[in-house]
């Protein structure tokens, strides 16, 4: 595996390339990014993951700095996972200058994550452009546990008119149902124990749902009560259509249940796809 820096040399590297897949990733990979590469693998015969901590959609106030930086650890796995070249850019190569150009990212983005983090889609669709401008893959893996993020790149593809396959792959869980994210590392031991109450509240939704229960937001009021009694600070628990995002009609079926809390000064994302 190849470990590139800079723009120029990667267009180098994949001029040739007949089949390029990409796995955009900030780096402190864990097995659910490594399930993004053995999928990436399925699409394309040269896959690249990025490694790029980016500045643009950490929120005033939010964990840029502290974010962790394993760029070895993060080649070694990505290497043994059958990547092909790992883009590592720094900050002055990826934004040599002001970014004053941004993506304002699609409606669907104002809610959920986007209300409690101003600015973060916007970031993370004005990476993502550039990445898919720098690599020019046909194919590129998300996490379906960033579900509203996978969402608004689907957006950014349909609207920007990218001609790149958007693939998205389940979400890779802890044996106790914790979803897998960098950001689990935060934890201490007793929030770590606790920290798959999220999951299990999402998963109460589905259950009820599913057996018939369709009041979608009493059952979302008593799980963000069962979290807030726990010490969790709830931004939301919401019930949505798997669609567009929206407030599910009687005509919805293919659901999602997305939730997003603190426990103590890490912020735990989750969703759990349903039909009801
Ligand atoms: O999901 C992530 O890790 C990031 O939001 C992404 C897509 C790599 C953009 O920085």
């Amino acid at each position: 595996m190849q470990v590139i820096h800079t723009v120029a040399e990667l267009r180098a590297r994949l001029k040739s390339e007949p089949s390029v897949v990409l796995v955009p990733t900030m780096g402190n990979l864990h097995a659910g990014h490594l399930a993004l590469v053995e999928e990436a693998r399925k699409h394309g015969s040269c896959i690249v993951a990025s490694i790029f901590v980016n500045r643009l959609q950490f929120e005033p106030g939010g964990d840029f700095d502290r974010y962790p930086r394993t760029l070895a650890e993060d080649c070694a796995k990505l290497e043994r996972a059958g990547c092909h070249v790992a883009f590592a850019p720094d900050e002055g190569e990826l934004y040599p200058e002001p970014q004053e150009i941004v993506l304002a990212p699609p409606k669907l983005a104002d809610q959920l994550c986007g209300e409690f983090r101003p600015g973060h889609f916007q970031g993370v669709a004005t990476v993502v452009a550039k990445l898919f401008n720098i690599v020019a893959p046909h194919t590129a893996v998300f996490g379906r546990k960033d579900y509203q993020q996978l969402a608004v790149i689907r957006a950014l593809v349909r609207q920007m008119n990218y001609a790149i396959a958007i693939v998205g792959v389940d979400t890779v869980r802890e044996p106790d149902g914790l979803a897998m994210s960098s950001r689990n590392g935060y934890l201490s031991s007793e929030e770590r124990t606790e920290a798959v109450r999220l999951n299990r509240n999402l998963r109460r939704i589905k259950d009820l749902a599913e057996g018939g229960a369709r009041d979608f937001g009493a059952l979302c009021a008593f799980a963000i009560k069962d979290l807030t009694d726990a010490g969790w600070r709830v931004d939301y628990v919401a019930v949505r259509n798997r669609s567009g995002l929206a407030l599910p009609g009687p005509a919805d079926h293919d659901l999602v249940v997305l939730g997003a809390a603190w426990l103590g000064r890490t912020r735990l994302i989750d969703n759990v796809e349903f039909r009801a």
